[in-house]
């Protein structure tokens, strides 16, 4: 089996969850390549220890990312750092002949992003992706397949978002996801609108207009150590853009929704199309739930399909039991060194963002924020 040998800058919240996927890559079968994380860093040192008490391959451990990026036996570099820092070390992972793994939104604003892909273009033997794992959950799949096989008709109508309530406490200190010099002005839609608009991009939909509604439900919080801050942060996106898809030569509404304050929710993504002959309904909510109405004439009837762990890289789990965000990072992660290794994905939904999405998306988001701050339709 080929070892790629894998690189971390940042080690928080996601640098752990793929070291987790890493160590249980045996999880997946008939894979013929696998990464080896062999070395870390971090901003402060203090996150080296659960490195090295989980991740026995670990052989080096620094501070500064170009130490890491200057090791010869790093071929591939996976990147979760604050928004801030995406052009200047995605940059930096490409310049140093590395492939590039990085995660949403690829850049803290439209400037960056193109900063980035500049860098994308000068190495294009490198391979170049953006995190999202979403579209790796059997339901979506399921749905990636009617988009595959023109199932749908005429597309209606599309409904679309990723709503969490981890900010409904007003309580909760402020972190850097809270405030526009780290996470950027996008705000809820540069932390989750790329997850978002991946099958949409994918689709191959073209979001020509947008209307948004930005909203920033709470501007101050705990600063962590007595006092209080500005959260300057949009909480909540709400979009409604006039969107095009292949073939059809009149628009259909798509709305989409990037919230932090959505009460009930935790981390739901959902999408919902709307079509002349199949209708389809996905949340992960409940992943193994995924609504289907056929048309062909006659009684109009939704349909509640089971969906089991019915993955695009097949794994030891049986096909009957659930499947959850772990599982889609795995999946993920797969789909980038399947794509490394035989230089395309594995299928048309079984593959990360790519760089072009994710200029898309930051034009989206761009136009969301001239949209609201000028209260009107913005073109695309
Ligand atoms: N795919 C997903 O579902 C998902 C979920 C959450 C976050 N994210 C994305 O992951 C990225 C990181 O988010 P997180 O939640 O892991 O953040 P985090 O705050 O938990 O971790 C950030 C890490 O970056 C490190 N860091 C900061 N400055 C650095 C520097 N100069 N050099 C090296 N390391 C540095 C910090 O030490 C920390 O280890 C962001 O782009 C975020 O949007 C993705």
């Amino acid at each position: 089996m080929r070892k790629v040998k894998f690189g971390f800058i940042g080690l928080g919240l996601m640098g752990r969850e793929f070291a987790s996927a890493a160590a249980r890559w045996f999880h997946l079968e008939d894979m013929t390549v696998r990464p080896e994380i062999v070395a870390v860093c971090s901003a402060g040192g203090s996150s080296f220890d659960w490195y090295r008490e989980n991740v026995p391959t670990v052989k080096h451990a620094t501070t500064d990312y170009r130490e890491l990026l200057a090791l010869e036996e790093v071929e591939a570099v996976y990147c979760a750092v604050p928004h801030h820092l995406h052009e200047e070390i995605y940059t930096a992972v490409l310049d140093s002949g590395k492939h590039l793994l990085g995660e949403k939104p690829f850049g803290i604003d439209k400037e960056a992003n193109g900063a980035i892909l500049q860098h994308v273009d000068q190495h294009p033997e490198q391979l170049a992706r953006c995190v999202s794992q979403f579209p790796f959950y059997p339901g979506a799949q399921q749905i990636a397949r009617y988009l595959e096989e023109e199932a749908f008709g005429t597309i209606l109508e599309v409904n679309a978002g990723f709503l969490h309530s981890s900010d409904l406490d007003p309580a909760k200190p402020v972190n850097w996801k809270r405030r526009v010099e780290y996470n950027g002005a996008y705000g809820s839609m540069g932390d989750l609108g790329m997850h978002v608009l991946h099958i949409p991009l994918r689709a191959g939909w073209q979001i020509r207009n947008v209307r948004a509604v930005l909203s920033n439900i709470i501007t101050e919080r705990p600063d962590g150590s007595g006092g209080r801050v500005a959260c300057d942060t949009w909480d909540n996106a709400t979009l409604l853009c006039g969107t095009r898809a292949p073939g059809q030569t009149t628009d259909f509404p798509m709305t989409l929704r990037f919230h932090r304050i959505s009460p009930g929710e935790k981390n739901s993504w959902y999408i919902e199309i709307l079509g002349t002959r199949t209708s389809v309904r996905f949340s992960t909510k409940n992943p193994k739930r995924l609504e289907v109405m056929e048309y062909s004439g006659g009684e109009q009837s939704w349909q509640l399909r089971e969906v089991g762990y019915e993955t695009p890289f097949p794994a030891i789990t049986n096909k009957i039991f659930e499947f959850g965000f772990s599982d889609a990072l795995l999946q993920m992660w797969a789909g980038y060194l399947y794509e490394l290794d035989r230089g395309r994905p594995l299928s048309r939904f079984a593959g990360c963002v790519t760089p072009a999405e994710t200029a898309a998306g930051h034009a989206v988001f761009t136009a969301a924020l001239k949209s609201h701050a000028e209260q009107k339709v913005v073109e695309i």
